[in-house]
């Protein structure tokens, strides 16, 4: 009686199968059969495979065959296929029963059913790469811009206001004779000047020029920037003076480089940063040590917050790495690292 009121319940809410040593279906319960889709008849005799979609490597299963003729139970998930062809996962507990020779001579499976968790979990997945590849797609295109904008600044402004500054020359040249003018223009001139060095240091702040000669370059360029703008000692080792990289990874490591900068002077409080840049036999990483107050775990999680997040992205689009280790009373460490 008990028994039947065990199986009464049972079948309300879990799926059973029993199957011989061989995996043959001997039993399945009323559950088993209206998520696989079968009848029960359609089920017992057949083998267990009757259910693989296909999903899973051969390992899974062989995983289980080893673990179950072992005599031990196993647990897992399994993607299945149900008679009408659509999909169900369920998460399985197989349990073997021993003969008296210490053999297992059936195995009781008990199923439930979490195809929509699974599901749901896809669908994640699926969310969370389209949002990488999104993050690297606008990356590439914030580079692109970037570039395009300093070359079009050179170039168009650039022209003219070297057309301006030789024509101005001149009249400055010319006006010699009229005091009051002549120091007009010389002040118009002055102004050219200011102008022209705004140019170039905008141009430089949407894509070092220094980039052009190599990584080693430009991080010994922004480097200096860095420590004549905040006043913050820097120490900069390279064990390679020349490393050559593609563009893709050069200038990743480089806006990674700012990206540490800026967040040393604006969070770490530190008066000391040491960068290294450094090249190993199938790799080059680069890391930024503060001596500040070192980042906090909810630093590292901060809403709003992308700038380390970006870092990883574009790190891994390379199929590298990106570290950050706080150290207690030593700062912050960032290390980053892609492959050649
Ligand atoms: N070198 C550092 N020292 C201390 N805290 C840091 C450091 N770098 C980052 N952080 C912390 O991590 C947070 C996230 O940094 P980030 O993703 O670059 O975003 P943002 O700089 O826009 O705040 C920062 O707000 C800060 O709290
Ligand atoms: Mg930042």
């Amino acid at each position: 009686m008990k028994a039947r009121f065990i199986e009464q319940a049972t079948d309300q809410h879990v799926l059973v199968t029993i199957t011989d040593h061989r995996g043959v279906i001997t039993y399945a319960n009323q559950k088993f059969c209206q998520v696989s889709k079968y009848a029960v008849d359609e089920l017992v005799g057949q083998n267990q495979r009757l259910v693989n979609s296909g999903h899973h490597p051969k390992k899974h299963f062989r995983d289980m065959w080893n673990t179950i003729l072992q005599g031990h139970t196993w647990k897992g998930a399994f993607k299945n296929r149900a008679g009408d062809g659509t999909l169900y996962w369920v998460d399985t507990t197989i349990v073997p029963c021993i003969d008296t020779a210490g053999k297992p001579f059936q195995f009781v499976a008990i199923y439930t059913d979490n195809t929509e968790r699974m599901a749901a979990e896809e669908a994640l997945v699926t969310s969370r790469n389209e949002l990488r590849a999104l993050a690297i797609h606008l990356e590439k295109i914030k580079e692109y811009e970037r570039k395009r904008i300093a070359r079009e600044i050179h170039d168009d402004l650039g022209q003219h206001l070297l057309v301006l500054k030789n024509d101005v020359s001149m009249l400055h040249a010319r006006t010699a004779a009229h005091p009051i003018l002549n120091r007009k223009v010389g002040l118009a001139l002055e102004h050219i000047d200011g102008t022209m060095q705004s140019v170039r240091s905008i141009i430089n702040n949407l894509r070092p020029a220094t980039l052009d000669l190599g990584l080693s370059a430009a991080i010994q360029w922004q480097v200096q920037e860095f420590a004549r703008r905040t006043g913050i000692a820097c120490e900069l080792v390279m064990s390679d003076d020349n490393i050559e990289l593609d563009d893709d990874r050069t200038i990743t490591l480089f806006r990674i480089l700012q990206e540490s900068l800026v967040n040393v002077s604006r969070h770490a409080r530190a008066t000391r940063v040491c960068i290294t840049l450094h090249r190993e036999a199938d790799s080059v990483s680069i890391e930024v040590a503060d001596n500040g107050q070192g980042i906090t775990i909810n630093g590292q999680r901060k809403r709003g917050s992308f700038g380390l997040m970006g870092m990883k992205e574009r790190i891994g689009a390379l199929g590298g790495e990106l570290t950050i280790e706080r150290q207690p009373g030593q700062g912050t460490r960032l290390t980053a690292s892609v492959p050649l």
